[in-house]
């Protein structure tokens, strides 16, 4: 009898093993494929069928065929995959990954907020648990929220949560005025001006690119902000050689294997001498359990039916304006 009481396959996995080698064959006698979003470790990175941010990972859980799902991503990703696929097996290394975003809106005290407010419109980070996608109208990610909000019309009055960094951002380009729930992503939240500024000295030519789930003084001094997605494709693009990258650091190993010509410098947090910012949540994903929950089929991610009956509708309305707006195919 195995145990998943941790969140994982409380299984040993023999050291002499190939694990890679071992995951290919397992994935394939399990008809399996493997998502995995851009803040996981290389090496899952590597063995991973599809990689992508937030959204390319809903949208691929949406039409993907296998029968199968590993998500190695933190677990509102899962969640979101089962929910759009509730027939299928959708395997999650190690369930107990959380977020700290999607940790600061609780449903019951964000249902309090939306009720507090009658007449707005509600719109969710996709960084929430299911729970509390059900008090939303429809979900964003970084890539598409700036959009979705400008499909709204001007005067109509909006709730945006839970990151307050991401939804100021949005208000100061588009020049609304949602009202703000007061979350954030403790990794995005603790990058050192001090030190980026210090770097920008070191490496003058250097452009940094900022996810918008940084605090705003950061914001200010960055040559692009954008998504994890929306940061990679400007790098690849950009004529410029060397950015200094103000996202969780996963990130740079898509950038290096995309760019070999190109230096990326990660950008460092305030408390720490470690010289990159990574999110624990993430990393908590090791080949090892991605190995077992193959092998084991389990854990399973399972989504009450009544909150996916809910949470799946602000789901695919995102997926649905995304894709009339092109964001998506
Ligand atoms: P994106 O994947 O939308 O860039 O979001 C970043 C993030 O923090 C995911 O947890
Ligand atoms: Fe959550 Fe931040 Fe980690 Fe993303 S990087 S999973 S928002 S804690």
């Amino acid at each position: 009898m195995i145990s998943v009481e941790k969140g994982y396959v409380d299984a040993p996995v023999d050291e002499s093993l190939d694990l890679k080698k071992e995951i290919e064959k397992l994935k394939k006698e399990r008809g399996a494929v493997i998502l995995a979003h851009y803040y996981q470790r290389s090496e899952i990175q590597e063995i991973a069928d599809h990689i992508g941010d937030s959204l390319a990972l809903a949208q691929l859980a949406a039409k993907i065929e296998a029968e199968v799902i590993v998500l190695c991503g933190v677990n509102f990703m899962a969640e979101t995959a089962k929910i759009l696929c509730p027939d299928k097996v959708v395997l999650c290394p190690d369930l107990s990954a959380g977020c700290s975003l999607a940790d600061s809106c609780p449903a019951e005290e964000f249902a309090e907020f939306v009720k507090a407010h009658p007449g707005y419109k509600v719109i969710s980070y996709v960084n929430t648990t299911a729970a509390t996608k059900m008090y939303t109208d429809v979900v964003v990610t970084s890539t598409n929220a700036r959009q979705i909000v400008e499909s709204f019309d001007k005067d109509e009055k909006l709730i945006f949560g839970p990151d307050r960094n991401l939804g100021n951002y949005i208000n100061s380009v588009t020049g609304r005025n949602m009202l703000l729930w007061d979350g954030a992503c403790h990794v995005h939240e603790k990058f050192s001006l001090e030190k980026i500024l210090a770097l920008k000295k070191e490496y003058p030519e250097a452009q940094v690119l900022a996810h918008p789930e940084c605090k705003k003084p950061l914001l200010m001094v960055a040559d692009k902000v954008g998504s994890t997605q929306a940061l990679l494709n400007y790098a690849i693009n950009s004529d410029c050689t060397q950015f200094i990258v103000a996202t969780e650091s996963g990130i740079l190993h898509e950038m290096k294997r995309n760019c070999p010509g190109k230096q990326f410098i990660a950008a460092p947090p305030e408390d720490s001498t470690c010289a990159c910012n990574e999110c624990e949540y993430m990393k908590q994903n090791t080949l090892a359990k991605v190995y077992n929950t193959l092998k084991y089929m389990a854990p399973q991610v399972e989504v009450d039916a009544q909150v996916a009956e809910k949470a799946i509708v602000p789901i695919k309305r995102m997926l649905d304006i995304s894709r009339s707006l092109g964001l998506i195919k």
